[in-house]
C-alpha cells in the first residue's frame, strides 16, 4: 500500500481506503463486514470512511466493533454529518446543534474519542456557513475531530468556506469527498483546480462506479445474483448506470485491463489515483476477496497511451458537467 498526504495537511492516508456505505449494517451480515475490514487491514489499508446516516447509524456501529483491538494511532477514521439521523427537525443539516449532537453519537458508535476527519456530507442551504465552520472549529479545539472537510460541495461553496475560515481564523478545510471515476469526471473542470491551489485533497467515492466498472453487469442480461443491483437500497443508486450503451462500452475496456495484467476493478481504481489531487480512493466491498483485488491498484501508474485508449472507448458516456455537483435545495 502506498500513502499520500490528505491535501496539504500533515495527515497521511492510505491511497486506497475502505468505505462501508450500503454494505455494513444493511446489505451484508456482520461477519462479512468484519471479514472485509480485516482484509483491508491485512492489505495495508489504514483509512476507513463511514457516515452517521449509513444504514440508519448502524454502519458506524459495525465499523466500530470491527476495528476494536486495533491500535487507534494506526488508523484514520473518517465520518460525516448532514443527512437525517432521526425524525426530529434538528436531526439533520449543518446547524451547530446537529453537528454537536451528531459527533457525540458518531464517537459513541465508533467507540473512539476522536475522528481523524469530519466531513460536511452536503452543503446546508439553511445554515449560515459561519455557524457550521465555527462549530467544526470548536470540535477541532475540543479534540473530537482532528481535521475538517466537505463532500460534494461546489467550487464556489468551498471557496466561500476558505475565505470565511481565513477571515475568522477557523481551521481550514483539508479535503473534499466527491464522486469520481472514469465515467463521472465532473470535478475536473472547477473543483480540482481550486483544490490544488488551496491545498485540499480529494477523497473520491465510487471509483469503481459501484461495481459497474468491474464489467460484471452485462448489457441486455439479468444483473448478477448477490450484487449491489439486487440489494433493495443499493439498486436505487446503481440503477442509474444500468444503461446498455454504457455497459457495452465498459465491456470494451476489458482488453485494456488485460494488456496491463490488471483486473477491471484495479484499472478503475488506478485511473482515479493517476490524478495527483486525489489523496485516496474509497472502495467499497461486500466480500473480502473484492478488497484484496482492489488494493492491488495501489502503486499502479497508468501511462498516457492507456488513458487515451480508455477515453476512446468510453467516448460520450463520460459525464463532465460541473453543474452535476449539487446539494439539496432544501434540507432533506
Ligand atoms: N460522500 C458521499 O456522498 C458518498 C457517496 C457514496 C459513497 N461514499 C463513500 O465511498 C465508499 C465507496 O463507495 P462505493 O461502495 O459505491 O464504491 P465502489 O468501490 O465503486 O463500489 C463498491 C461495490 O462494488 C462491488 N465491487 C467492488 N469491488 C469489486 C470487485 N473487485 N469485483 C466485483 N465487484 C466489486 C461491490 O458490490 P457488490 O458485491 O454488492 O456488487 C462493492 O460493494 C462508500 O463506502 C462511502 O464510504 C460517499
Amino acid at each position: 500500500m502506498e500513502f499520500r498526504h490528505l491535501g496539504r495537511s500533515g495527515l497521511m492516508v492510505s491511497e486506497i481506503s475502505y468505505g462501508n456505505w450500503i454494505t455494513h449494517g444493511s446489505q451484508v451480515e456482520e461477519d462479512a463486514a468484519r471479514a472485509c475490514v480485516h482484509a483491508a487491514l491485512d492489505e495495508g489499508i489504514t483509512t476507513f470512511d463511514t457516515a452517521d446516516v449509513y444504514a440508519g447509524t448502524r454502519a458506524e456501529e459495525v465499523l466500530g466493533r470491527a476495528l476494536q483491538g486495533v491500535r487507534r494511532e494506526s488508523l484514520e477514521i473518517f465520518t460525516k454529518v448532514y443527512w437525517p439521523t432521526g425524525s426530529g427537525r434538528n436531526d439533520r443539516g449543518l446547524s451547530r446543534k446537529h453537528i454537536m449532537e451528531s459527533i457525540n453519537g458518531s464517537l459513541r458508535r465508533l467507540q473512539t474519542d476522536y475522528v481523524d476527519l469530519y466531513q460536511a456530507h452536503r452543503f446546508d442551504v439553511e445554515t449560515p456557513l459561519e455557524e457550521t465552520l465555527r462549530a467544526f472549529d470548536d470540535l477541532v479545539r475540543q479534540g473530537k475531530v482532528l481535521y475538517v472537510g466537505v463532500s460534494e460541495w461546489t467550487a464556489a461553496q468551498i471557496e466561500r468556506a476558505l475565505k470565511i475560515a481565513d477571515e475568522m481564523g477557523f481551521d481550514r478545510l483539508v479535503s473534499n469527498q466527491p464522486q469520481y471515476s472514469m465515467l463521472w469526471r465532473v470535478i475536473e473542470a472547477e473543483i480540482v483546480p481550486l483544490c490544488e491551489k488551496e491545498g485540499l485533497g480529494q477523497i473520491v467515492w465510487s471509483p469503481i462506479a459501484q461495481g459497474v466498472l468491474t464489467g460484471k453487469y452485462l448489457p441486455g442480461q439479468p444483473v448478477p445474483a448477490g450484487s449491489r443491483a439486487t440489494d433493495p437500497t443499493g439498486s436505487g443508486f446503481i440503477n442509474r448506470m444500468m444503461d446498455d450503451e454504457l455497459l457495452r462500452r465498459v465491456q470494451e475496456l476489458k482488453p485494456i485491463a488485460a494488456d496491463l495484467g490488471l483486473t477491471m476493478a484495479q484499472l478503475a481504481v488506478a485511473w482515479v489515483l493517476r490524478n495527483p489531487n486525489v489523496s485516496s480512493a474509497i472502495v467499497g466491498a461486500s466480500r473480502p476477496e473484492q478488497v484484496r483485488d482492489n488494493v492491488k491498484a495501489s502503486g499502479v501508474r497508468l501511462d498516457d497511451e492507456t488513458m487515451r485508449r480508455i477515453d476512446d472507448v468510453l467516448g460520450d458516456v463520460v459525464e463532465r458537467d460541473p453543474a452535476k455537483t449539487v446539494s439539496p435545495g432544501k434540507r432533506p
